[in-house]
């Protein structure tokens, strides 16, 4: 990459040093914007940052990329902590379903959804689905995303899941953005196991488990706590079987009805719960003086067209708010970040500010990954934004469905 300078900077975005972890409550107000300002690169890493009138000038001139960015903000990129970016196919039929009045969950009843998507996966060899899900992962970059989680859960037998999961350590290698990976067995029940559930239990627990110890092809695990999913109970075996071979887990939770899995997940340490869109005050009891990050994903409740997420509830009782997006097949066909920004501003009242903080930040937090990501901060290794030229940051969720990123530098 060598080095790189990027000069007349009209606002350098989510910038400083020690900054905390994460930003909860009123903090998610906070965002520094430094204006008139430079930053320099040096093979990736942040070395220098400050305002345009304190820049020494260039000595070196040897390898250096100079950026203009006259009328343009530069920001940390956004981390994307919650997608499904490995399938085989996508679902029109059933979004066209939904239009003639079915609902996710009646489709799903029906043998269609997360089943649907795990019948095509069964089918596609690895390297096919590496290679349709390496162009996802240049797509979602274009939009800005500079580090992902990708979930397996659409294999649902043993071969298929561990199919999946090293498609994403493939994808870890070969991309050049920072990727999580995580366990998502228990998605659905297999048709075969709808009146066994202790029989897939037992098979995730038995044999998915050990042998993803044994290639290490997993960071987190997950499990779909919902009702006609997994129950509560069902959630707590195999998250503590995940956590016995040092998975962290991140879950699917309160998507559909608040059944305590929440509070369950928080006590075992849970990293982040994720969906909510439905939210009792047992919860937010349960993730106050926690370290679980709630994070939200409009584009789901958009596509759905279920609740969205209460995120000035969190917020107002001091929790923290991440933003993701969810991409998938079946309830997110979009991981444009860009666009969960604008939603966050229109249907959950989230300010730019508070948004752009659940993008970054606290994304990265979601991940794992506050070292490197999330902030411009000195010898941090975050893929860097450079807007189009806009008036003013607000613009971005403001002006949505319209391409704002103009480079994202990796
Ligand atoms: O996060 N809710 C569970 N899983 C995915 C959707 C899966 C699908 O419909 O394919 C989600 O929305
Ligand atoms: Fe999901």
């Amino acid at each position: 990459m060598g080095k790189i300078l990027i000069k007349n900077i009209k606002g350098l975005v989510q910038f400083g040093e020690d900054l905390p972890k994460l930003r909860k409550g009123n903090e998610m107000k906070e965002l520094p914007i430094l204006p008139n300002a430079f930053l320099a690169l040096e093979d990736g890493v942040i070395v220098a940052y400050g305002e345009m009138k304190d820049w020494g000038g260039i000595t070196d001139w040897r390898d250096l990329e100079v950026i203009d960015a006259e009328g343009k903000y530069v920001m940390p990129a956004f981390c994307d902590s919650h997608t499904h970016t490995v399938f085989a196919k996508s679902r029109e039929e059933e979004f066209v379903d939904r239009i003639n009045g079915l609902s996710y969950e009646e489709i799903a009843l029906r043998g269609g959804g997360i089943v649907n998507s795990a019948k095509r996966l069964q089918e596609m060899s690895e390297d096919e689905l590496f290679e349709i899900a390496k162009v996802r992962v240049e797509r979602l970059m274009s939009y800005g995303t500079g580090a992902l989680e990708i979930k397996s859960g659409y294999g649902l037998t043993v071969d298929a899941e561990l199919k999946m999961l090293r498609v994403v350590k493939r994808l870890k290698n070969e991309m050049p953005v920072a990727i999580k990976s995580t366990f998502l067995g228990a998605h659905a029940f297999p048709p075969e196991y709808k009146e066994n559930h202790r029989g897939y239990i037992d098979l995730i627990i038995n044999e998915m488990i050990p042998a993803i110890e044994k290639e290490q092809l997993a960071d987190y695990i997950d499990v779909f706590c919902e009702r006609n999913y997994f129950n509560v109970e069902e959630m707590a075996e195999i998250l503590e079987a995940g956590i016995k071979i040092g998975l962290k887990p991140k879950v699917h939770v309160n998507q559909f009805s608040a059944m305590g899995g929440v509070k369950k997940a928080v006590e075992l340490g849970a990293l982040s719960v994720d969906h909510m869109e439905e939210l009792c005050d047992e919860d937010v009891l349960a993730l106050k003086n926690s370290s679980t990050m709630p994070t939200l994903l409009p584009s789901c409740s958009h596509f759905l067209s279920i609740p969205f997420g209460d995120a000035r509830k969190m917020i107002d009782n001091e929790l923290p708010v991440c933003l993701a997006s969810d991409f998938n097949p079946g309830s997110t066909p979009s991981g444009n970040l860009g666009f969960v920004w604008s939603l966050a501003c229109v249907k959950m009242k989230m300010t730019p500010e508070e948004a752009l903080n659940a993008l970054t930040i606290n994304a990265a937090y979601a991940m794992d990954l506050s070292d490197s990501h999330g902030t411009i901060s000195l010898g941090k290794r975050t893929p860097i934004l450079i807007t189009k030229e806009i008036p003013n940051l607000a613009y971005i969720p403001y002006a949505f469905g319209d391409q704002h990123i103009e480079r994202i530098l990796v």
